[in-house]
């Protein structure tokens, strides 16, 4: 098996262990606090997250917490959180007034499958559910560290991180930034919740703060490197493939580093991206193998 292989293979064994905590912080379950959950609404949510993905940001946490021997059930919880952001960014993305498409994850998207106010409220079901999961004290860490959890979750998903970033790609169809305006959006809408993936192992575990800095550096290469791939697929791959619409980007007019330098620039910058990554990892040396095996999949990954 190549190492490519092992590494695919790993992040499946995750997945499914995120996806039955998933399951279960989206069942019928009415917590102290709540009154009733509707049904079509928390049909939507798991519409919108118990449909496959590669998981690879609860990935990021689970590994990242790891490598600093972090409590793997607190670790599990913070992984599933950021993947409930990410399920409802993807959800607000897909919506006619962002992106428009009709396929994600190979399946019609929630406003698809049930109707565009639906798709809204879902999201920002997830988005809420988020900070329930890693405020509850079924999250077993100390106050401190579900608040720092909480406010680095905030900031990556905010004005200052994702929907900041979603909000300049919007603008960037008009606007058509330089490299530099371009590589910060996609720092933002990308970027920042990758992250903090990286991040949040590194607080789950208590790591110093030296060591936590290291891990966001880390996340934010790997980041860019990631939207550099997603926008060299949208132009090389297919719907089959991605389970999403490809060959969009040019037409919406999104600004990408792809369009603006080409395949090959992009390709050679995606290799330095990497290996830039590699070089915030030699400190860990072995201990952290399988972060290096994810920054190489970020670059290669197919789907
Ligand atoms: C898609 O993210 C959205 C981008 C940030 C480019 P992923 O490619 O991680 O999507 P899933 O979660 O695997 O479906
Ligand atoms: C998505 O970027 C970034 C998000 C914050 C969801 P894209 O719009 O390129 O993602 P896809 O291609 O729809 O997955
Ligand atoms: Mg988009
Ligand atoms: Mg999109
Ligand atoms: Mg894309």
């Amino acid at each position: 098996m190549s190492q490519a292989d092992a590494f695919e293979t790993v992040l499946e064994i995750r997945a499914r262990a995120i996806e039955e905590l998933l399951v279960r912080l989206l069942d019928e379950r009415i917590e102290p606090g709540e009154i009733a959950r509707p049904a079509r609404l928390l049909q939507a949510m798991r519409h919108g997250v118990l449909n496959g993905g590669k998981r690879l940001r609860p990935f990021l946490v689970l590994e990242s917490a790891a490598l600093f021997g972090a409590d793997e059930g607190a670790a599990l919880r913070v992984a599933a959180a950021l993947e409930c952001v990410h399920c409802y960014s993807l959800i607000h993305d897909d919506l006619p007034a962002m992106d428009d498409d009709d396929l994600r994850r190979g399946q019609p998207t929630v406003h698809r499958a049930f109707d565009e106010a639906t798709a809204i409220l879902a999201g920002d079901g997830l988005l809420t559910l988020a900070f329930d999961i890693v405020a509850d004290e079924a999250t077993a860490l100390s106050p401190d560290r579900r608040a720092a959890l909480v406010l680095a979750l905030a900031r990556a998903a905010g004005i200052g991180g994702m929907v900041g970033g979603q909000a300049l790609d919007l603008e960037a169809e008009r606007s058509r930034p330089d490299e530099t305006g371009i590589i910060t959006l996609q720092a933002m809408k990308t970027g920042a919740l990758i992250r903090v993936a990286c991040e949040a192992g590194a607080i789950v575990a208590g790591a110093p703060a030296a060591d936590r800095e290291r891990l966001a550096e880390f996340g934010s290469a790997i980041g860019l490197a990631f939207q550099l791939a997603d926008d060299l697929l949208d132009l090389t791959s297919d719907t089959a493939t991605m389970g999403k619409a490809t060959g969009k980007d040019e037409a919406a007019g999104k600004a990408t580093l792809v369009g603006l330098h080409g395949v090959e620039w992009a390709r050679r910058q995606l290799g330095g991206l990497v290996g830039q990554a590699h070089e915030l990892l030699k400190p860990y040396g072995a201990a952290a193998g399988t972060l290096k095996s994810a920054a190489s999949f970020v670059a290669t990954r197919r789907r």
